[in-house]
Formats: structure tokens, C-alpha cells, sequence
């Protein structure tokens, strides 16, 4: 029986064998800022469907690590999972329909051997804007794929993409197992714009996905992804009677997302990525007291996760203990209000249903994530006032920025001040970096104290002396032209309709705050800001590095 460690290797050879570069992996956290994570094998060459020349060449394969939050209540079925290894294969304007389906036809029923009688494929069948897909019809059918083996679907079930806000997208055609989806085969002939517009790329790309344990599963013959040699040692330090439970799946599949996610660098927090971690990580804890499991149970988990996939991620490996550090000390947070959480719980769902401020009372207290106060309320088939948690969250915001403020007057008008200039002076900073380097340039975080500001953004390389110094000189030739800072509010469309430059779209509400520097600069912002660049005095960098894969850090301060 093949391991899953030889197919990912035999999928990779095969396609290098047929003319494909095989690329590495990308990090979990991409480039692109309108996504969180890594969804999908194409996401680290999207723009080579848009016409950039690709490093690589034409053709590529790889075997990527993704992880989507998008299935999550379907995880513990055993096929569904957050963390998952993508195989592709990818062409940008290189052969298209004919080979791809060839391709994997051969891959499937000649190399793995996998009978044919277990499978059956689905192709686009049209809609108003997209015809429908005879192509991939007959090329199935000249491959003795039979008319009834061949299902018609929709938008739904057979187009694919963007990921993010626009990008790269097309109809599909997909190959089942056993009634699984196990390949799904993109072609990549137009474009979805923001609006969600679709128009004609200038060159047609196949972008194709298989989730490695699906495959091991199909070629293992297991029943789910939980018996196969990616789970099988995790579920059995879980313990219990042989039955794998949904519980189990939950907790496996959690803390597999959680080392992957922690390798990345990401910790536990009320944001962002820090939230999707501690969301599943505070998810798998709670399972894990359904079944009785005992204190720190994560620990040897992440441990058995660790020896499946060391020989293929060496960093999982040689960041061992900071993984499980992260992982054991938010056991040890969690633990010592999670009981409570859920006697408080128990007490105001008496009720038959909960109010939005009780909701956020067990975020704020008792550490619940909003999805886990909601999971407990679907169990016992009542609502959580969502709109209210949001008002509730969003004022505790304001009262806790309010405090902030106060205790950084406190140390002094002159201070408040310094922060401001800096703030202006990372609008200008971002919008510099744009120019210089390009549009693909987006803040990825910032960090502003009296004394310098801190500024994170996508990049994939190192800036040279000579890009630092030209993005120096753009931002103090504008602080010069002492342009006006302009305060204006909009719907959160219109903004960004208007060409306002957003971090997170999930983060803001529906009226936002918009600052725009002369015609330099236009983004979402909070302020406060100065009135006049000319304020600023002089800019000046003082450092630039790495922080992450693609992304970079500036330092720098004004004189
Ligand atoms: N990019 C194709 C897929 O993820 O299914």
C-alpha cells in the first residue's frame, strides 16, 4: 500500500516528468492582503495567470500547505479539514484543457491504478456569461468516460476562484472517488475584477487542485481521512474506543492547523490570525473535555503531528518547543475559565436564548470565542443576539481606546504629537512604497510609538539601498509640498470604490473614516493625523528586514 509520503513525491515526479518545474511550498500567510491564508495551490502564482512572466516558467507543480476556515463546521466528517496539503499542477498560457484532463486521467488510473468503476467526473454546463464546457466533454468521453459519468453543474459546483478580492477564475472540471471530490481541474480564462465582473484573460491557464489526504484516503481504501497515515497516529494518542468520533476528527484536525500555523510564527490572539489560531486551539480544548481528556492533552498531539511531517517540513521540526510552548500555554489560559465559561453558559441559556452583551461577557471573561459561544448555542437549538455581540464588542473598543488615550496624555501633549507625525508619516510611507516598488506593495501591520514607526507590508525581496533611498526622498519631497490632510467619511464601498486603501475589509464597518494626503495618499484610517505634511520635519529610515515570508519591516523616525 502507497504511503502518503510516496504519493505526494509520485504526484511531483510525475508532472516534472511532463515538462513541470516543481516549486516549494509557499507560507500559509500570503502575499495578497485581502486574504488571511493560503487557500489554494495558485494563490503564490496568480500573477503569472495575469501575464507576468514567471520565474519558473510555464509549467509547475507543487505540493502546498493550505488552510481554510471555510469548511470548519464540516470538519470531523472525515473528509473535511482546515489544514490540508494541495497537489497542483499549473500552467500560465502553456497547454490547457487537452492535457490537464489527460494528465490527470493518466495519473489517477494508469500510475496510481485507482478502477476506474470507483469514479465519475462533473463539468461547467454554461449560464449567461459562461458557455458551456463541450470541450472537456469530449475529451472525457474519448477517454472512455461514459455520458452517464458525466455530470453537469453550475456556478456553484464547477467554477472556481478568485481567491481574495478579484483575481484569476474559470469553470472546472472535477473527478470523484467513490462519491469524494478528489481533483479538481480549473481553467483560468477570465478575470473576476472587484465588483465581480468577469472579463477575458489575455491568456489561458490551468490551475489544478488535489488534497493529498483525500487521494491517500481513495488510494488507502479507508472509509475517512482519520484512518489514513497522516491522521492514524494522531487519533490513536487521542485514546478512547476504537470509534473515530467527530469529537476525535475536531481535535485531530485542530491541532494539526495549530503547529502548521504557530511554525508560521502567528500566536494566539484576539485578531486576525491570532484569533483563527486560538479559535481552533480554544475548539479542540473544549472537545477535548467532552471526552475527558486530561490536562495539557494537546502537548502529546502536536508531538504525534510533529513526527508525520518532520521528513517533509524540517521547520516543524527545529521550531519544536516554541510550537508546543504556544500550544501548552494556551491550555493553561484557557483551562482555568473554561469550566466556569460553561457554568455561566449553562446558567443564562436557561433562557432559551442569548442576548449579544452575555455573548460578549464570555469572550471578555471566560475567553469564548464568539463561533464557540455560537457552537454551544446550536446544540442547544438557541439563538445568540449576533448584532448585539458587534455593538457590545465594538464599544468595549472604543472604552478601552478612550483609556489608552488618556494614559498616553499622561505622559504629555508633546508625546501624542510625536505619534500623530509618525502616523501621517506612515499614510505617506505606504503610499511611497507603492509607487516604488509597486502596487503589489500592501500594509501587512504597524506599530507607532513616540519615538519611531514600525511598518509591515507584502514584498517579496529585500529593498536595495537605492529603493530605500528613492522611497526616503519621495516621502520628504511631499512632507515638503506641505500638502493638505484631508478627514472625510463614506460608506465602506464608496471608499474603496473611490480607490481608498483598505487592510482587512472583514474589520471595518459600514461608515468609515477616510484621510487622503493631497492626491498622494487615500486611505481607511482611524486618524488622528496632523493637518499639513509640512509638519513632519524630516523622514528618515532607520531599518529595513524580513518578518515573515513576503513580507517586510520598516523602521524609521523623524528629525
Ligand atoms: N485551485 C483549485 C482548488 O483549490 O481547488
Amino acid at each position: 500500500m502507497k504511503t502518503s509520503k510516496e504519493l505526494r513525491q509520485l504526484f511531483l515526479d510525475f508532472f516534472s516528468k511532463r515538462g513541470h518545474r516543481i516549486v516549494s511550498s509557499s507560507s500559509l500567510i500570503p502575499s495578497d492582503p485581502s486574504v488571511l491564508f493560503t487557500t489554494a495551490g495558485m494563490q503564490q502564482f496568480k500573477l503569472y495567470y495575469l501575464g507576468e512572466k514567471s520565474p519558473y516558467g510555464k509549467n509547475v507543480c507543487s505540493c502546498q500547505k493550505c488552510f481554510r476556515t471555510s469548511d470548519i463546521d464540516e470538519v470531523g466528517d472525515g473528509r473535511h479539514l482546515t489544514f490540508l496539503e494541495m497537489l497542483g499542477n499549473f500552467s500560465f498560457g502553456g497547454y490547457f484543457k487537452k492535457e490537464a484532463i489527460e494528465w490527470a486521467f493518466e495519473f489517477l488510473f494508469k500510475e496510481l491504478k485507482i478502477p476506474i468503476e470507483r469514479a465519475y467526473v462533473t463539468v461547467f454546463e454554461g449560464d449567461k456569461e459562461v458557455p458551456p464546457d463541450q470541450e472537456s466533454i469530449k475529451i472525457w468521453k474519448r477517454l472512455g468516460i461514459s455520458e452517464n459519468k458525466i455530470k453537469k453543474s453550475g456556478r456553484k459546483d464547477n467554477f472556481w476562484g478568485p481567491t481574495g478580492k478579484e483575481g484569476p477564475c474559470g469553470p472546472t472540471t472535477e473527478i470523484y472517488i467513490d462519491g469524494v471530490e478528489v481533483w479538481n481541474l480549473v481553467f483560468n480564462e477570465y478575470y473576476q475584477d472587484e465588483n465581480g465582473k468577469l472579463s477575458l484573460l489575455p491568456q489561458k491557464g490551468v490551475d489544478t487542485g488535489m488534497g493529498l489526504e483525500r487521494l491517500t484516503m481513495v488510494v488507502q481504501n479507508k472509509s475517512s481521512v482519520y484512518e489514513t497515515d497522516l491522521f492514524e497516529s494522531i487519533i490513536k494518542e487521542i485514546g478512547g474506543s476504537g470509534a473515530i468520533t467527530r469529537e476525535k476528527g475536531i481535535i485531530a484536525d485542530h491541532i494539526k492547523g495549530a503547529v502548521f500555523l504557530i511554525a508560521e510564527d502567528i500566536v494566539p490572539s484576539n485578531l486576525e490570525r491570532g484569533y483563527v489560531l486560538r479559535r481552533i486551539l480554544r475548539r479542540a480544548i473544549r472537545y477535548g473535555k467532552l471526552l475527558n481528556l486530561p490536562k495539557f492533552f494537546l502537548v502529546p498531539l502536536a508531538q504525534r503531528v510533529i513526527e508525520i511531517y518532520q521528513s517533509v517540513y524540517p521547520e516543524l521540526k527545529s521550531k519544536e518547543t516554541e510550537i508546543l510552548t504556544v500550544i501548552q500555554a494556551e491550555e493553561e489560559k484557557f483551562e482555568k475559565v473554561l469550566s466556569q465559561g460553561l457554568k455561566q453558559f449553562e446558567k443564562i441559556s436557561q433562557k432559551g436564548f442569548l442576548s449579544g452583551l452575555e455573548a460578549f461577557h464570555l469572550f471578555d471573561t471566560y475567553g469564548f470565542p464568539l463561533e464557540m459561544t455560537q457552537e454551544l448555542a446550536k446544540e442547544k437549538n438557541i439563538k445568540v443576539d449576533l448584532k448585539g455581540f458587534q455593538e457590545a464588542f465594538e464599544r468595549h473598543r472604543q472604552i478601552s481606546r478612550a483609556g489608552a488615550e488618556k494614559k498616553f496624555g499622561g505622559i504629555g501633549k508633546e508625546a501624542t504629537y510625536q505619534a500623530t507625525k509618525l502616523h501621517t508619516a506612515t499614510h505617506l510611507l505606504h503610499s511611497a512604497l507603492r509607487k516604488i516598488l509597486g502596487e503589489h506593495v500592501r500594509q501587512m501591520g504597524s506599530d507607532i510609538t513616540p519615538a519611531r514607526l514600525r511598518f509591515d507590508f507584502s514584498h517579496p525581496k529585500k529593498l536595495t539601498k537605492e529603493e530605500i533611498e528613492k522611497v526616503e526622498a519621495l516621502v520628504n519631497e511631499k512632507i515638503k509640498e506641505d500638502l493638505e490632510v484631508k478627514r472625510e467619511e463614506m460608506d465602506y464601498q464608496e471608499a474603496i470604490k473611490s480607490g481608498a486603501l483598505a487592510f482587512f475589509k472583514e474589520k471595518y464597518p459600514q461608515r468609515v473614516t477616510v484621510y487622503s494626503i493631497g492626491d498622494f495618499s487615500k486611505e481607511i484610517c482611524a486618524g488622528p493625523h496632523v493637518k499639513k505634511t509640512s509638519e513632519l520635519g524630516t523622514f528618515k529610515i532607520v531599518k529595513e528586514e524580513s518578518c515573515g515570508a513576503g513580507v517586510r519591516r520598516i523602521k524609521a523616525i523623524l528629525e
